[in-house]
C-alpha cells in the first residue's frame, strides 16, 4: 500500500514487454506472470471497492450503539462494512481489508481527553499504510470534553481523504444522533456509487 505511486510507474514501464518469467531477487520463480501483474493492478490501479472499514472500541456501550446503527444503515444501502473491535482485532486483518476499502470510520469513546488507545493504534496503522481510501469520518461518545476528532485527524495526515462531519454524542446516542448516523450512511453510499 505505501508504494502505490512507485508500483504504478513500474507497471507502466513493463507494459510493452512480453514476460515469460518473473525471477525476483529472492523467493520462488513465477512462470505465470499474469497472476502477479493482475494482483498488483488490482491493488494499485483499480478504484477502491464499495467497502467501509469500521474500527471501533466501546467501554460502556454508547459507541457500540452508534456502530450498530451505522452498520445497519450502511447494509440497508448495500454498502459492505467490516467492523473491527480494536480490543481484540488482529491488526493484520485490519490491514488486509484496507487494501480495498473506499472509506474508514473510526468509532471511539473519549478517554483521557482523546481517542481510545485501540483506535489510536488503528489510526496509526491506517496512516502508515497509505491505502487507497477516499473518505473518512469519526464517530463516538464523550462525557465532558476532549480532542478526540482532532487527534485522529492529526494521526492520519498521510491520507488523501474527504472527511465527513464527525458525530460525537454526550453519553448514549439520542434519536437525533441516530438520525445523523443514517445520514452519514446515506452520504457514504452516494459517494461510493459515484466511485
Ligand atoms: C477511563 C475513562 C476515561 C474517560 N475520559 C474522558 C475524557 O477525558 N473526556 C470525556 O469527555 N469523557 C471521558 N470519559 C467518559 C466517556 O467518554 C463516556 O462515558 C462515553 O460515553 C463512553 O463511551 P462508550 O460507552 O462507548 O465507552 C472517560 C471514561 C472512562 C471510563
Amino acid at each position: 500500500m505505501p508504494f502505490h505511486a512507485i508500483i504504478k510507474g513500474h507497471l507502466k514501464k513493463l507494459d510493452g514487454y512480453e514476460i515469460d518469467l518473473i525471477a525476483p531477487s529472492h523467493g520462488p520463480l513465477y512462470d505465470d506472470p499474469s497472476f502477479i501483474f493482475d494482483a498488483y493492478k488490482d491493488w494499485v490501479l483499480d478504484p477502491p471497492k464499495n467497502l467501509v472499514l469500521l474500527p471501533y472500541v466501546s467501554m460502556h456501550g454508547s459507541t457500540a450503539m452508534m456502530v450498530e446503527r451505522l452498520i445497519a444503515a450502511l447494509s440497508e444501502r448495500e454498502v459492505r462494512v467490516e467492523p473491527f473491535n480494536m480490543t481484540v482485532t488482529d491488526l493484520g486483518k485490519l490491514a488486509i481489508n484496507l487494501v480495498d476499502a473506499a472509506s474508514v470510520v473510526f468509532a471511539t469513546p473519549t478517554v483521557l481527553v482523546g481517542s481510545h488507545p485501540g483506535i489510536v493504534s488503528a489510526a496509526y496503522l491506517v496512516n502508515a499504510l497509505r491505502p487507497k481510501l477516499r473518505y473518512a469520518a469519526v464517530i463516538g461518545s464523550y462525557g465532558w470534553r476532549g480532542r478526540t476528532v482532532e487527534q485522529i485527524m492529526d494521526l492520519t495526515k498521510n491520507l488523501k481523504v474527504e472527511w465527513f462531519d464527525p458525530i460525537m454524542t454526550k453519553g448514549l446516542p439520542d434519536k437525533a444522533a441516530l438520525a445523523e448516523l443514517d445520514r452519514l450512511a446515506e452520504t457514504i453510499a452516494q459517494k461510493h456509487r459515484e466511485l
